[in-house]
Formats: C-alpha cells, sequence, structure tokens
C-alpha cells in the first residue's frame, strides 16, 4: 500500500516537473510556413460588418503589420516575416490566452472584453479562429 502511494507520488511529480519542457518544446512550435499560408490572409479577409485587420493594423496600433506594397493583394516572404515577428509578441506558444486568440473573439465564446476593432468571430467553432490557434498551439 505504501509503496504503491509512494510510487503514484514520484509519477505525480515526475509529472508535474514534466511540464515546463513540454511548454518550451511549444515555443519552438509556432511555424512560420503555417503562418505565412494559412494566418496571414486572415488578416487580409473581409468580414462582414468589420474592416480587414489590415485595415487598421499596418499603422497606428500596438500590433504592427506591414502595409501592404501598392499594386499587390498580399505580402512578399520579408514582410511575411515582419508580419511574423510582430505577430509572435502576441502569440504565446501553447497558449490558448494568447491576445491574438481572445482579442478579436467575442467575449461569451471565450474572449476578452474589448478590441477597439471589433469582435471578428463569434464561435470558436469558426474555421478562421480554429486556423489561429494551431498556429498558437503549433498542431
Ligand atoms: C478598426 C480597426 C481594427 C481592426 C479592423 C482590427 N483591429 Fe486589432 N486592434 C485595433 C486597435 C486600435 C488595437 C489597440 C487597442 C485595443 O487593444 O483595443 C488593437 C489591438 C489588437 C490586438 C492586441 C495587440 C497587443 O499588442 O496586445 C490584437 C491581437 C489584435 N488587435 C488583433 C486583430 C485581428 C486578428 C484583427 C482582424 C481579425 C484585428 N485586430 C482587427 C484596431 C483594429
Amino acid at each position: 500500500m505504501y509503496t504503491t502511494v509512494v510510487c503514484w507520488a514520484v509519477m505525480l511529480v515526475g509529472l508535474l516537473s514534466q511540464q515546463p519542457a513540454s511548454r518550451s518544446t511549444a515555443s519552438a512550435l509556432l511555424d512560420f510556413e503555417f503562418f505565412k499560408i494559412k494566418v496571414q490572409p486572415i488578416f487580409l479577409a473581409k468580414r462582414p460588418g468589420h474592416a480587414r485587420c489590415i485595415s487598421c493594423h499596418a499603422s497606428g496600433t500596438p500590433l504592427r503589420l506591414q502595409p501592404l506594397s501598392p499594386g499587390s493583394a498580399t505580402w512578399n516572404d520579408e514582410q511575411s516575416r515582419k508580419n511574423f515577428e510582430a505577430v509572435r509578441r502576441v502569440a504565446f506558444p501553447g497558449s490558448l490566452k494568447s491576445p491574438l486568440l481572445i482579442h478579436p473573439l467575442a467575449e461569451p465564446a471565450g474572449g476578452d472584453f474589448f478590441h477597439s476593432g471589433g469582435k471578428h468571430w463569434d464561435s470558436q467553432n469558426d474555421p478562421e479562429w480554429q486556423t489561429l490557434k494551431a498556429f498558437v498551439l503549433g498542431s
């Protein structure tokens, strides 16, 4: 009996102490290619009743995306890299509390309470939100 308890205790300590390690592995998982191909189009997409993310976030806001070059509908590689660096600040690897996830999400759906740019998604089931989540979780 005693040994069983000790065994459980040891396993539990083992599991707990593994957590920081798995988190730091997660931090390697923000994937640039995924960002470029899947996440950036979300910043450019027009949603009914909302301005596009890029309309506000290319200037004047703390999350600073690169302005699109004249005549260009998307970002080139160098601009995408800069966007990736900017978004890193609001995408905490593995954390569903990342501002990127909760700021544009409606509060009843688990978002925070105010984003000057509006609440672009009413549900975590929204495919665009799911894409952001996959980016942050690295899966
Ligand atoms: C109408 C303008 C506007 C639009 C459109 C907009 N935003 Fe914002 N956003 C802001 C402003 C202004 C702030 C800073 C004040 C605040 O947090 O509300 C902000 C803040 C943020 C932050 C927090 C930045 C930080 O440094 O903590 C995130 C993340 C964000 N926006 C993501 C988005 C995403 C993703 C979209 C598109 C789905 C979007 N925003 C659309 C204006 C906008």
